[in-house]
């Protein structure tokens, strides 16, 4: 039995029907519509529109509709549902006979998908966190074992300074643990229940709504019907926050293509995360990181076109909110899928430490740090810059570093040359130079380290009481 059809004389046209139903992406819900009727249930009981044993056997058909989901999928095959709220009553009629239809006193699927999906997104959150802990405590344990080597930083993609292989990699921690905060600052704002809003004016019937709520694990009901009914902020958020995330995956994975190829030489492909060529026999690619970096764009995508379904939508529900689903859907399967594989590569991959170290060692990267040098002994730091941009100008003629010039010829281009600058060139002195918070001298870097395990530790703390 539809959950509609009494003022209709004629049937719905059968391409409609099938081109109108969202069973076939809202089956994933269902988990969450059954919590969510069950809060509902406990609800109407206390309303007095159940009776103590319908309420029982309400629970009871829905708790049989639960443990038969997890059963074969065969028991999603429904031609008729429209969608999962439709699919639930239908089962629950099947199971439990007419009583069935009493579970829909006093509500309307507009607050139950404005429930259920907030559900989901809590639960995706929640999922993502604890993926984004164990991504950020595995590139953490790299940044460690790296020790004091070094790789080249670049700017505009021309070497520009020597840092520790460890710092490089913490800034990719940085960037994740901003994208958990990000989710975590969601998840606040969406914990709110929409259960008893009604079609778009309020339940009628006097549900307790903070019992549902608190039922559902949510803080509090939400303030307004119409705004419950039509609001998919927390779902926008929600992709914008993976939008982040994902854009954030891509530059690293832009990074480590680049870094993987024979011109940077820095990492080799873990092979149990890489392809080869049907043609060329040499070939070893990369395409988790390919894939990572081109889900990115999808992602991004969703975000848009989520929005654009809301965008100029009066209030209150408009079934224009049934297209927020997929985009939400795809975006959230897309990081919950990546960031394990993300983890596990890794965890794999293995880094060139001499060759990066070797690439830190030369090409000028020290010059900044040579016309520091001359900023200690007094030389105003325009002057310095330029004197020192001579010196590498006579390096690039002879094909030499800057350690290669002779104090004579120093001394040519400024008399505050001392003995001690060659000291002041090599990478260790280099490194330590950057000796401020957030700088890439070895004892910050290692300081960074403990603060990023710390941090990572409060995720999980934070996932922990959230389960
Ligand atoms: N499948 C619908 C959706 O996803 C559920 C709400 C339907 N409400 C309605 N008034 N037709 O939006």
């Amino acid at each position: 039995m539809k959950m509609w059809s009494g003022r209709f004389r004629q049937p719905l046209n059968s391409e409609f029907e099938r081109w109108q139903r969202s069973f076939g992406f809202d089956r994933r819900l269902l988990q969450y519509e059954l919590a969510a009727s069950t809060a509902h249930a406990t609800a109407l009981k206390n309303a007095g529109i159940l009776s103590a044993n319908e309420l029982i056997g309400i629970l009871q058909g829905l708790e049989q509709l639960g443990k038969q989901s997890a059963g074969s999928l065969g028991f999603f095959e429904d031609d008729e549902a429209e969608d999962v709220h439709h699919f639930v009553e239908k089962q629950l009629v099947a199971f439990i006979g007419e009583l069935g239809y009493k579970l829909h006193s006093g509500r309307s699927r507009n607050e139950q998908i404005a429930t259920d999906l907030r559900l989901f997104v809590r639960a995706a959150i929640d999922q993502l966190q604890e993926e984004l802990g164990k991504l950020g405590s595995a590139i953490v344990d790299r940044a460690e074992h790296a020790g004091d080597a070094a790789i080249p930083a670049y700017t505009h993609l021309q070497r520009a300074e020597p840092v520790l292989v460890g710092h490089w990699l913490l800034a990719y921690v940085e960037m994740f643990l901003r994208d958990a905060d990000r989710l975590a600052d969601c998840r606040k704002r969406l914990n709110l229940c929409p259960l008893g809003s009604g079609a778009v004016a309020g339940a009628t019937l006097p549900l307790d709504r903070t019992l549902m709520a608190d039922k559902l694990g949510f803080d509090a009901p939400t303030a307004n019907s119409m705004d419950a009914t039509s609001d998919r902020d927390f779902a926008i958020e929600f992709v914008q926050a993976l939008s982040l995330l994902a854009l954030h995956l891509s530059r690293w994975a832009e990074e480590m293509i680049l870094f993987s190829s024979q011109e940077y030489g820095f990492i080799e492909l873990p092979e149990a995360y890489s392809t080869g060529s049907s043609a060329m026999p040499q070939k070893k690619n990369p395409d988790l990181l390919e894939l990572v970096r081109g889900k990115s764009g999808r992602v991004i995508g969703n975000a848009t076109a989520l929005m654009m379904s809301v965008k100029g939508l009066p209030l209150a529900y408009n079934k224009d909110l049934q297209e927020t689903q997929e985009p939400l859907f795809d975006s959230a399967n897309a990081l919950l899928q990546m960031l394990p594989l993300v983890t596990g590569w890794m965890k794999a991959v293995e880094f060139h430490l001499e060759a990066m170290q070797k690439a830190a060692n030369s090409g000028f990267m020290n010059a900044w740090a040579a016309a520091t040098y001359l900023v200690n002994r007094g030389v105003p730091s325009r002057l310095a810059h330029e004197r020192i941009g001579k010196a590498v100008q006579m390096c690039l003629e002879r094909n030499c570093e800057l350690k290669d010039l002779s104090l004579q010829e120093l001394q040519s281009l400024s008399p505050a040359f001392g003995e001690d600058f060659k000291e002041s060139l090599t990478l260790p002195a280099v490194l330590a130079a950057h000796d401020v918070v957030g700088g890439t001298a070895p004892g910050r870097v290692r300081q960074a380290i403990g603060a990023a395990r710390k941090k990572i530790e409060s995720l999980r703390e934070e996932v922990h009481a959230n389960a």
